[in-house]
């Protein structure tokens, strides 16, 4: 498939950076579209480990154009420090390509992220505190500041201005917090210019470009599709568009550009921060999901929710992205269980929902209806075939086919880039 769009199809960190990075082996250009440092995708090859945020995972690839799509939001310290390391670590960084018009994430941001979760008290999303939600809500008011205007500063100092008359008073009168200058932060950000001039670029039309020349292009969504603004589990959501659709508006590609929708899910499910978890374990079978999964966010190293597959959530993903096909990763954990659950339906308020419900009071107060499979209660790690999975291992992944309605064709035994196995369809 020439353009594919690759998306969590849970709640984030189902293993998209490992996924991507299998793609991208033969892709050409790899975008990120959406989000920003809130993502940590990691990539194991050998005995190194790579935790990236911003930065598309195909990069370990020096035949890939990585690109940051206008969808994102930018961190420039955090850009230009992930690029210093990939090549510090021999990966060359200067193929990165950057859209003029992404927005960039200020200080305020930050700080505003963190008085306003304060603020919630009980309510709190648990953002990872890294901006975010504040940068989309300046795009969406008009007041961003993006990546073009650091080449300006004359534009910059003027924005950065208006911006901070706004924000000092909501910080200083609503938050009761410090007021912020204008002067430093001007000279931090026009450092950055220099670093990033090179690799500015009028993405999208690199993109139509790429695609007249018939070049493989993957679109690697970051955080999950119960984490959409629209479509996730709101407000215990991200604030941007992580479902494939975001892939278009992102980075400035036409729908019919687009020839398959990988979704990735683990074999289980688990979420960073709070809101809804029909499935969520609060036992020892939790806990030993937490363990044997090492379930510890990539960027802030919270402790994540587990629970079992969830079939209902999962079906969602499947309609909301138009899904062509499921990567499963993470299917060697599940080897540790003597029975395996996986929701079906929920039962809530009396009713029983086969489809993920629209309202959240429904799905706060949803118990969900299993059914239980055997476990293999044998090491998968080593299995490269199909054929080679235990019978009841095989059975998990037909059973989940079956409810999901599209193909299983990539299944994750293990973190490392090799650990995968392919099934034809
Ligand atoms: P992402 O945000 O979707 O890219 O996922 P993260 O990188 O945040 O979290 C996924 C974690 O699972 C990482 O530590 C990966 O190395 C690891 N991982 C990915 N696929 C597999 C797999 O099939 N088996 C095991 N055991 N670990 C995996
Ligand atoms: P990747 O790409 C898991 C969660 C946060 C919080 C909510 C809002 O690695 O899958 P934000 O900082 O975005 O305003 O936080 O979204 N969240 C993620 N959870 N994986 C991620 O990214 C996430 N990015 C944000 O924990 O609940
Ligand atoms: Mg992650």
């Amino acid at each position: 498939m020439p353009t594919t769009v690759l998306i969590g199809a849970q709640w984030g960190d189902e293993g998209k950076g490992k996924v991507t990075d299998h793609l991208s082996e033969s892709a050409d250009v790899v975008v990120r579209y959406q989000g920003g440092n809130n993502a940590g995708h990691t990539i194991v090859v050998g005995s190194e480990r790579f935790a990236l945020t911003l930065i598309p995972s195909g990069v370990l690839y020096p035949q890939v154009t990585p690109v940051i799509g206008n969808g994102c939001v930018i961190d420039p310290a955090v850009l230009v420090a992930e690029m210093a390391e990939l090549e510090s670590r021999g990966i060359d960084p200067t193929r990165l390509r950057i859209s003029a018009n992404a927005h960039l994430i200020m200080p305020y941001h930050r700080k505003l992220d963190a008085v306003m979760e304060r603020f919630l008290g009980q309510q709190q999303i648990g953002t990872t505190k890294r901006g975010i939600g504040p940068a989309y809500m300046d795009k969406f008011s008009r007041h961003g500041i993006r990546v073009q205007d650091l080449f300006d500063p004359k534009i910059f100092r003027q924005k950065l201005e208006v911006n901070l008359k706004d924000k000092n008073k909501i910080l200083t009168k609503v938050y009761n917090s410090l007021p912020m200058e204008v002067e430093p932060i001007a000279e931090e950000y026009l450092g950055y210019a220099d670093n990033l001039i090179d690799h500015v670029t009028d993405t999208s039309l690199l993109l139509w470009q790429a695609q007249r020349d018939g070049k493989k292009i993957i679109f690697e969504g970051a955080q999950g599709t119960l984490l959409d603004i629209d479509h996730g589990t709101y407000p215990f959501v991200t604030s941007s568009n992580p479902t494939a659709g975001g892939a278009t508006t992102g980075s400035g590609i036409g729908p019919k550009a687009i020839d398959g929708v990988i979704g990735v899910a683990k074999a289980y499910i688990t979420r960073v921060g709070t809101g809804p978890f029909p499935t969520e374990l609060h036992d020892e079978t939790g806990e030993r999901m937490v363990e044997l999964g090492g379930e510890f966010g990539t960027v802030t190293g919270r402790r994540r929710r587990c629970g079992w597959l969830d079939l209902v959530a999962l079906k969602y993903a499947v309609r909301v992205n138009g899904l062509t096909e499921l990567a499963m990763t993470k299917l060697d954990i599940l080897s540790h269980f003597d029975t395996l659950k996986v929701a079906v339906a929920y039962d809530s308020l009396g009713d029983r929902f086969d489809e993920f419900p629209r309202q959240q009071r429904v799905l706060y107060n949803c118990h969900p209806v299993y059914e239980e499979l055997p476990g293999w209660n044998k090491d998968i790690s080593e299995v490269r075939d199909y054929a080679d999975l235990p019978k009841q291992a095989q059975q998990y992944i037909e059973f989940v086919e079956e409810a999901i309605e599209i193909p299983i064709t990539m299944i994750g035994v293990g973190p490392a880039r090799d650990a995968t196995v392919l099934r034809a369809t």
